[in-house]
């Protein structure tokens, strides 16, 4: 038997796929379809400290190898999610893992302090990176100085490790993920999407309510693909990778460029079984290539 365990220092991952937020409801629903204690963690939708109603429809478009999303980070709220989900979270066999939101430093420690309150959560990931909720896509990922800020606040509230999620509309992500490492998150999981505009051409108006939302799919596995390699290579602390994982080899592609841990995201939508699948897939590469540990070829590249 391969070992597909991937130690993050702060949690130990049975295997190293993760459900992604946003992509994956708060878990439940997907279990119908498959034991959900198979998968490495799950990442729950993001929960801001109220209930959030999101952005106006529509808010999906779709392109040729893709999916432009606005959503705006509709949500339940903490305390719903603490009180109806967490504790049927909490008896699965995977590492549970919050999406933190605020719409300012206060509502983020707010939120990471409720959560932190309650037990079931191996961890929390810090929504600094959504491009639906701020004018023209904005974002505290895109600003190092933010990005510190945020974290350092969270942190000062909340003894669960940290993963803070990067977006990709910058120039330099390396710059904002070591703020976020000198912060004192314990990772950095990246990328979140890529602004994006879908127009309908009769009508001449954006295809989104919102009018810009974030790309996600296989049209940005190579450059989410390219800014895991360049964090990787800057950080100490692990990388968890995503963007466009659709395959077991997707999967590989990101480890061997620096990522501890991956999460598959759009690929959920496409095939509700995408996760199981790709951890079949690394099982079977990983003997196939007499590997004892898959954790082997994390930042094997040869360049
Ligand atoms: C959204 O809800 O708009 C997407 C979530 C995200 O990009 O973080």
């Amino acid at each position: 038997m391969v070992d597909l365990s991937s130690d993050l220092g702060f949690l130990r991952l049975k295997n190293p796929v993760i459900a992604a937020s946003g992509t994956f409801g708060y878990g439940l629903e997907f279990q119908p379809l498959y034991d959900l204690s198979q998968l490495g963690g799950l990442v729950v939708k993001g929960l801001y400290f109220k209930p959030r109603e999101g952005n106006p429809p529509p808010r999906l478009a779709e392109t040729p190898c893709g999916l432009i999303n606005s959503i705006g980070l509709q949500g339940i709220g903490v305390e719903a999610f603490c009180q109806e989900v967490l504790p049927k979270l909490a008896l699965l066999e995977t590492a549970i893992i919050a999406n933190v939101c605020g719409e300012e430093e206060e509502e983020y420690a707010r939120v990471a302090e409720y959560l932190s309150r309650h037990q079931g959560l191996a961890a929390l990931e810090l929504n600094i990176s959504c491009p639906n909720v701020r004018a023209g896509g904005k974002c505290p990922a895109q600003d190092p100085e933010a990005t510190y800020r945020t974290v350092k606040r969270v942190k000062q509230v909340s003894p669960l490790p940290l993963i803070t999620k990067l977006s990709p509309n910058v120039t330099d992500i390396t710059a904002v993920a070591l703020a976020a490492e000198e912060a004192g998150s314990e990772a950095v999981s990246l990328v979140n999407t890529f602004l994006a505009l879908a127009i309908d051409l009769e009508s001449r108006k954006p295809k989104l309510g919102n009018v810009l939302g974030g790309l996600s799919g296989p049209a940005i596995k190579p450059l989410a693909l390219r800014m895991v390699f360049e964090v990787a290579r800057q950080v100490k602390i692990p990388v968890i990778g995503l963007g466009g994982i659709f395959s077991y080899q997707d999967a590989l592609e990101f480890m061997v460029a620096g990522a501890s841990a991956v999460e598959v995201g759009t690929a959920n939508f496409v095939n509700p079984l995408a996760c199981p699948e790709i951890i079949k897939g690394l099982e079977d590469w990983a003997e196939s290539h007499g590997l004892n540990r898959l954790s082997e070829i994390v930042g094997s590249l040869k360049v």
